[in-house]
């Protein structure tokens, strides 16, 4: 499946997904250009409010992905820094959320810069994706859950100990009751969008169990710890918008 995506990656806050095409000719219904720009951040998963720091580990878009085989999935991720957890000495439950709002423009030429309403863009075409680093014991469980506020859907998936990614992130699906029915957005051309991430990681049982989920990290000069950012992909397509 992998295959079949054109990545895309992004300079700062706004991403751009411009897609590829092949000989084959699939139909393909999308604007020319489009964007989408972090408006508000709310919660402890996201404390930076977006604001870049030089050395981008802040809240931020970062890629798009987009299937090319005429199945029209489309993809775009962001990185929530913040969203970690780890289970302290005693064991119990620890969970961190964010809400975030982004703007979306549609544009009706490859540059991005006149703005066009010719389609209407479509939320969760097929639910969504983390991509993060984890290391749970036994008796320990992750859940990861994203929900469309507008939607009023949320896809989730749980990781159940002892599952370990190593250093590098991991896709993780996540996929909720309704995974692959896209929900019409009401306005043709730009809209604003409003998800909510939550990170949460559980043990059960007696005695100190380990349990981390966050994102690849190193450590800087000052040895200040920076994560990449545990990644949230939302899922996307369009309709064309009637005249
Ligand atoms: C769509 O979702 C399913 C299940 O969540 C996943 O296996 C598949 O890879 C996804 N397709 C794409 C193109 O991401």
């Amino acid at each position: 499946m992998k295959s079949t995506f054109a990545i895309v990656f992004s300079v700062l806050g706004l991403a751009y997904a411009h897609p590829t095409r092949r000989d084959d000719n699939p139909i393909r219904i999308l604007p020319p250009n489009w964007g989408f720009e972090i408006t508000s951040l709310r919660g402890p998963g996201c404390p930076d409010f977006g604001v870049p720091d030089g050395k981008d580990r802040h809240t931020r878009l970062t890629y798009g992905m987009n299937t090319v085989d005429g199945s029209e999935i489309y993809y775009s991720f962001i990185a929530y820094p913040a969203l970690r957890v780890e289970l302290g000495g005693g064991g119990g439950v620890e969970s961190t959320w964010c809400e975030t709002e982004l703007q979306y423009t549609e544009y009706k030429d490859g540059a991005g810069r006149v703005e066009g309403e010719d389609y209407r863009l479509r939320l969760h075409k097929n639910g969504s994706i983390a991509v993060s680093t984890y290391d749970i014991d036994s008796g320990v469980t992750a859940t990861f859950r994203f929900t469309y506020l507008d939607a009023d859907v949320t896809d989730s998936n749980t990781i159940r100990g002892p599952a370990a990614s190593g250093e590098i992130t991991h896709d993780v699906y996540l996929a909720g009751p309704t995974s692959g029915s896209p929900h019409e957005v009401t306005e043709c051309g730009a809209t604003k969008l409003r998800f909510r991430t939550e990170l949460k990681i559980e043990a059960k049982g007696e005695g100190r169990k380990k349990g981390v989920v966050d994102s690849y990290h190193s450590t800087d000069d000052q040895g200040k710890v920076q994560y990449y950012g545990t990644q949230m992909g939302f899922s996307y397509d369009w309709q064309k918008c009637k005249k």
